[in-house]
């Protein structure tokens, strides 16, 4: 017989009909009702035991975390709060979880417990909705781009550039740390190492995709990105994943019009096809919120807030105008922001951010036209030569969500721009050639991809939407 899964039993089984269903237990009441969960769904199946019928060391051995075979015929539920049952005719241990043990028992675990046990966690209800949540969007990422023109199209890991410029990368290399071959000027040579050269773990697959928007037209890629940044928050991870799509002909414009038709569409994937689990979620944040002060509550239920994304229009504003909202701000005029807004030209923090977002605004905002000093130097550099075309969106709980932008096309300015930065011409000779060769406008954005997950699901902290967290002093599983 096929097993089938707890989420077709109660979408397509017939009642009478004969079941087998393989799973793991959430609960065992009364020596008679197993609750069954095997990943597929949410929902448990209830499994009816007849307890005289079971020998007595076998039903010690049903208990929270235990793998289980059952055969049976699908009933009516005499209980409430199911329609249908498993009358349960045999039963299969397949794999015991001692109960004095298995760390996983039914009753409320705190997230901080359950991240030292990130083997075990997705076996919870938080963690196993989170995780589908996940994978629908992830499926609704790529559903997006291919059914729009894109091409898929992966960018190397292992690379000899620094894209983002900021310096912040793990090394890739096979020499022996106690005994690295030398230069004459005592320095490590290299040379030597695997591929002769210094090589990092990527931070963004842009610089690569851009040659490939320059051929295909317009790509987008969807991997593993590394910060070897020592950010100890909610928000950062030192490896996440990032979608980054870069198209050939396209201005800032058609860059903000796709962003935003991009993120409004995967979160409608969702609310449509996970509304089971984003009910839980959502029932899940509220619980939460009765804890916290009246202050720190969020004003919305989490499938309110998606819809709110998803029905209107982001708000977009240049670096300019938010600089000076933010300057005649009540927080900045009391001192109450840690980096005062006083200068143009300083770099907005996560609380300049979050106040425009939620104070101010009130819905997720497009801040464009950036300082040229603040941002990398592919930006496209505007005619008043002082601002780029970058773009940030930042979302409310989040804070900045995708970062991107026009790229500079132009050859003489960008060699420019690298010289001011002591960006290394000869290491990006190939990235200077797409300038020499068939130079066209062009656009990207990269959007970290857990923490779109984390506002899809409410989840406070980015460790808890990605399945073994990878952070400052901690690589564990
Ligand atoms: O703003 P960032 O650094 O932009 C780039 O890397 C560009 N090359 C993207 C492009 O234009 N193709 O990063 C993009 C996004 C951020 O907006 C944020 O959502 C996410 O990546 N991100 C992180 N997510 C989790 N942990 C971190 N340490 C992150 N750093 C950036
Ligand atoms: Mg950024």
């Amino acid at each position: 017989m096929n097993n089938t899964t707890v989420k077709a039993v109660f979408e397509e089984a017939k009642l009478l009909q004969e079941l087998q269903v393989c799973g793991w237990v959430r609960t065992f009441r009364s020596n008679r009702f197993i609750a069954l969960n095997d990943g597929s769904t949410l929902n448990n199946l209830q499994c009816v035991v007849d307890f005289e019928a079971l020998d007595a060391d076998l039903l010690k051995r049903i208990t929270t975390g235990a793998a289980l075979r059952l055969k049976g015929t699908l009933v009516e539920s005499q209980g409430r709060g199911q329609r249908v049952e498993l009358q349960v005719s045999t039963l299969e241990v397949l794999g015991d979880a001692d109960p004095d043990k298995y760390p996983i028992q039914p009753k409320k675990h705190t997230m901080e417990f359950l991240r030292e046990q990130a083997h075990l966690r997705v076996r919870t209800n938080t963690f196993g909705a989170v995780m589908r949540v996940k994978s629908a969007l992830s499926f609704a990422v790529h559903q997006y781009f291919t059914s729009n023109g894109f091409f898929n199209f992966h960018a190397p890991i292992i690379t000899g550039s620094d894209a983002e410029g900021a310096g912040e990368m793990f090394r890739v290399t096979t020499l022996d740390p106690k005994s690295p071959p030398l230069s004459e000027d005592g320095t490590v040579d290299f040379g030597e190492d695997f591929f002769g050269k210094e090589t990092n773990l990527t931070v963004s697959g842009q610089l690569e995709a851009e040659a490939y928007a320059m051929g295909l037209g317009k790509v987008y890629t969807f991997g593993p990105t590394f910060r070897a940044e020592n950010s100890n928050t909610s928000r950062h991870l030192a490896e996440f994943w990032m979608i980054e799509p870069e198209m050939a002909f396209y201005d800032l414009d058609a860059n903000m019009d796709l962003a935003e038709d991009f993120i409004q569409y995967v979160l409608r994937y969702v609310l449509e096809h996970c509304a089971e689990d984003l009910e839980f979620l959502e029932k899940r944040l509220l619980d939460e919120e009765k804890s916290k002060p009246q202050a720190e509550r969020s004003q919305m239920p989490l499938i309110e807030k998606l819809r709110f994304v998803t029905d209107q229009p982001f708000k977009r504003v240049t670096y300019t105008e938010a600089f000076e909202i933010l300057r005649n701000s009540k927080p900045n005029k009391k001192k109450r922001f840690t980096f005062p807004i006083d200068a143009w030209g300083v770099d907005l923090q996560s609380e300049h951010e979050r106040y425009l977002v939620e104070k101010h605004f009130n819905c997720p905002v497009i801040l464009f036209n950036y300082p040229a000093k603040i941002k990398a130097f592919y930006m496209r550099l505007n005619e008043d030569g002082e601002t780029v075309r970058a773009m940030d969106i930042l979302f409310p709980g989040i804070g900045e969500i995708v970062g991107g932008s026009q790229r500079e096309e132009r050859l003489e300015v960008l060699k420019e721009k690298m010289k001011q930065l002591e960006v290394d011409e000869k290491e990006l000779w190939w990235y200077l050639d797409l300038r020499k060769f068939g130079t066209a406008v062009h656009s990207g954005f990269g959007l970290g991809f857990e923490r779109l997950v984390q506002f899809a699901t409410g989840m406070g902290n980015i460790r808890d939407v990605i399945p073994f967290p990878r952070t400052p002093q901690n690589a564990e599983f």
